[in-house]
């Protein structure tokens, strides 16, 4: 079997009559960080939906692991260890650090939620093995002074954390993060790239959306630019930046960064 590799090909989405996506193809191979990158409305998280089963498209094949995922669900997606973070946190504010982050775990075992109905043994161990690794994830993250704090009053920086340490918690194969830098100071944006390699060296492939130029130069081995919802050009940072179609993408959106 082809290794955890993420094709996309001929991916088209349209919003009646945007054509948000457009024949667009990507190949992420195990292991990689890839990103993508494109001005304002180019369609980047709607390419995140469509790889998600959150918004599916209507043309093309999404494939992951050989197996056709288009037409699945978000939550049968999840399963086969595709997890993302939004571009805007999407957390339990009233909830604590951990129970956001054991509300990930939860997602992951949910074909046992029977078992937390009923509490039966194996319910009090799996409910002892999913703390535990809470924990581990908490640490991961810097987190552990955080654990009983209520997410909704910590500051930003620590809450786009809780959302990365919640998608960790599910066990990802593929992890997809939606502008995680986004709203971040510089230092905390140095700690991000970090956490980033961190979590490559455990195995975890890694596709991302980043406005930060800095951040996408340096941690990303590879890249697709997409603008109007199809690919203007491919290739390493060091070669994407000196692209004309690229430069002129940017200079011509009305983005300032
Ligand atoms: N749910 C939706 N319904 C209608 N139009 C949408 C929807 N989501 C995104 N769009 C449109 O699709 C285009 C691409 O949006 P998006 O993927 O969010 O861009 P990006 O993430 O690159 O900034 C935009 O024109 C946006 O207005
Ligand atoms: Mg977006």
């Amino acid at each position: 079997m082809a290794g955890r590799e993420l094709i996309l090909t001929n991916v088209t989405k349209r919003f009646g009559g945007l054509v948000a996506v457009d024949n667009l193809s990507f190949h992420v191979r195990e292991g990689q960080i890839y990103g993508i990158i494109g001005p304002n409305g180019a369609g980047k998280t709607t390419v995140f939906n469509c790889i998600t089963g959150i918004h599916p498209c209507e043309e093309g094949s999404i494939k992951w692991c050989g197996e056709e995922i288009k037409d699945l669900s978000p939550h049968q997606v999840v399963q086969r260890g595709i997890v993302r973070t939004f571009q805007t946190i999407r957390l339990f504010g009233q909830m604590s650090v951990a129970e956001n982050v054991m509300s990930g775990r939860h997602i992951k075992s949910s074909q046992k939620l029977w078992h937390g109905i009923i509490h039966t043994p194996t319910s009090k161990k799996d409910e002892r093995e999913n703390w535990g690794k809470v924990f581990e994830i908490l640490d991961f993250f810097d987190l552990t002074e955080f654990a009983s704090s209520t997410v909704g009053s910590l500051p930003y920086g620590i809450q786009r954390r809780v959302e990365m340490a919640r998608a960790m918690a599910v066990n990802p194969f593929l992890l997809i993060l939606d502008e995680p830098a986004a709203g971040l100071n510089d230092n905390e944006t140095q700690a991000l790239i970090q956490t980033i390699y961190r979590i490559r060296e455990q195995g975890v492939t890694i596709l991302l959306i980043e406005h930060d130029m800095d951040l996408v130069m340096e941690v990303t081995e590879y890249l697709t630019v997409i603008n109007f919802g199809g690919k203007i050009a491919e290739g390493t940072p060091g070669e994407i930046q000196d692209n004309p179609a690229v430069i002129e993408a940017y200079l011509g959106s009305d983005d300032d960064e």
